[in-house]
């Protein structure tokens, strides 16, 4: 006979332990352990018969996914496309970083296109809710609202030929299942929760929207089990103090997972950035010393930003690097390929390094803009005006060629850049910016700052 016992579950990496401690031999996290009650254990494979399953052609004919706009083009973007109907979305990210803001506009939006939506906050109140719409100017007598928290009484409500087109749960760590003993937000709560929805959403063809909040370490509470249920996992991310809001998909059952949704937060709600270049750029008048315009990419879509470098003097035997937006250990990387292959020595300065804008950038494609930033910070030399870089340094110093070059030209040419300094490849045809290719660090360093790099190195 099946039989139910408890199990002691780490609430951090999700490991099952067959009895509780303080700490969790897994991950090391203390006092993140909580007994569970576990699913019933199943029987032995022989104790009874399968059902035979039937097998068909991988083409079978299977119609592509239809897709139905949610009337957001940045959602749109991010989703492959528009919303799949039958489809499951887990929309996760930090408290406060505008997670509800986000699916309120989406169901205004989808309801005005045609659709029945229904949006259940589990955290917040119907007034509340209503509140916020009302003060943004979404309020529509299409978009149904309950506030609840038992999925049980969800899914019977939900359950039906009236079943709506999009549902959202908002969020899924407030959910539970009476069934459970656990606490609402631990792991089998949000393990169970989700699974029933999920097959809900399955069931009647709707499209699912869960919200997820983020622990502190950056995972979705409730360890990764939600990433592997749903077919389409965004993050809603930005740095608190700015108003970017980057949506990005990791996940997409349904399309790319390079795609980002740019947004600015601002008291009337978020609204869409369609030319995320302009906006990461503005506020460049005077060239200064120590910025360098990056021509990257983020997803299919070019991405112009400024990487800003400071360099000072320092008097202590480690001088401080710090960075924000981009990977240290890279930085540390050009800083050596500088010293080593230009002579030009950073080992008495202090580095800051910076991405503008409060945007992360994570391709090695930035490190042609990163060297140039850090030498025109060194020279106290402006770098010539107009001009964008992009190009990857190799640690013998060479210039890497990198991926979509044209594409990043086209943007710079668009935004009005004059010159790019990029790796050395082939031609492009059709292009009116001044294309200045580079193939190695010394030669870039000779060509930005002359006699400069020659007199001013300190060990040259
Ligand atoms: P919210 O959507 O409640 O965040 P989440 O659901 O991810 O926890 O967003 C709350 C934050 O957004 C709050 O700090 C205030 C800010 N905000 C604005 O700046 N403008 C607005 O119009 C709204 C609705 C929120
Ligand atoms: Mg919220």
């Amino acid at each position: 006979m099946a039989k139910s016992t408890s199990s002691f579950v780490c609430q951090s990496c999700g490991a099952v332990h067959p009895k509780w401690s303080g700490k969790c031999d897994a991950c090391g996290a203390w006092n993140s352990i909580v007994e569970e009650a576990s699913e019933t254990t199943p029987k032995g494979l022989t104790s009874g018969k399968g059902k035979k399953i039937e097998f068909m052609a991988l083409d079978n004919g299977a119609k592509d996914a239809t897709r139905a706009s949610t009337g957001i083009g940045e959602l749109d973007r991010v989703l492959g496309g528009g919303l799949v109907a039958g489809s499951a979305v887990l929309i996760a990210g930090d408290p406060g970083i505008g997670k509800s803001t986000l699916l309120l506009q989406t169901v205004a939006a989808v309801s005005k296109a045609g659709m029945s939506c229904s949006y259940i906050p589990g955290e917040e109140s119907v007034a509340q809710v209503s509140l916020r719409a009302r003060r943004l100017g979404l309020l529509s007598p299409k978009v149904q609202i309950a506030a609840a928290t038992s999925v049980r009484d969800i899914i019977a409500s939900l359950d039906g030929v009236d079943c709506p087109q999009v549902a959202i749960i908002d969020s899924v760590q407030t959910m539970f299942l009476d069934n459970l003993d656990a606490a609402p937000g631990t792991v089998s709560q949000v393990r169970a929760a989700s699974h029933e929805l999920i097959k809900l959403a399955k069931k009647r063809g709707m499209t699912l929207f869960l919200v997820g909040h983020v622990t502190k370490d950056g995972q979705i509470a409730g360890p990764r089990v939600l990433e592997h249920m749903v077919d389409t996992v965004l993050y809603f991310e930005g740095e608190r103090g700015h108003e970017f809001r980057i949506l990005r998909a990791v996940k997409n059952r349904f399309g790319g997972t390079d795609e980002i949704g740019v947004f600015e937060m601002r008291d009337s709600g978020l609204h869409e950035v369609p030319n995320p270049s302009a906006l990461f750029l503005s506020g460049r008048e005077h060239p200064i010393s120590g910025a360098c315009v990056f021509a990257g990419m983020e997803g299919t879509r070019p991405l112009l930003v400024e990487i800003q470098a400071l360099v000072s003097p320092s008097y202590m035997s480690s001088p401080r690097r710090a960075v924000v937006g981009w990977d240290s250990n890279r930085l540390a990387m050009i800083l050596a390929v500088l010293e080593t292959r230009c002579g030009i020595r950073f080992s008495d300065k202090e580095v800051y390094l910076s991405v503008a804008g409060g945007i992360r950038v994570n391709e090695p494609a930035a490190d042609m803009a990163v060297a140039s930033a850090l030498l025109s910070a060194l020279f106290d030399l402006p770098l010539p005006v107009q001009s964008v870089m992009f190009g990857e340094i190799g640690l013998s110093g060479e210039i890497r060629s990198v991926a979509r070059m044209e594409a990043r030209l086209k943007e710079s040419e668009k935004l009005g850049f004059a010159s790019a300094y990029m790796p050395k490849t082939g031609a492009f045809k059709g292009l009116t910016i001044a294309l200045k290719p580079v193939e190695t660090v010394s030669q870039l360093a000779r060509e930005l700052f002359g006699a400069a790099a020659k007199t001013k190195a300190p060990s040259a």
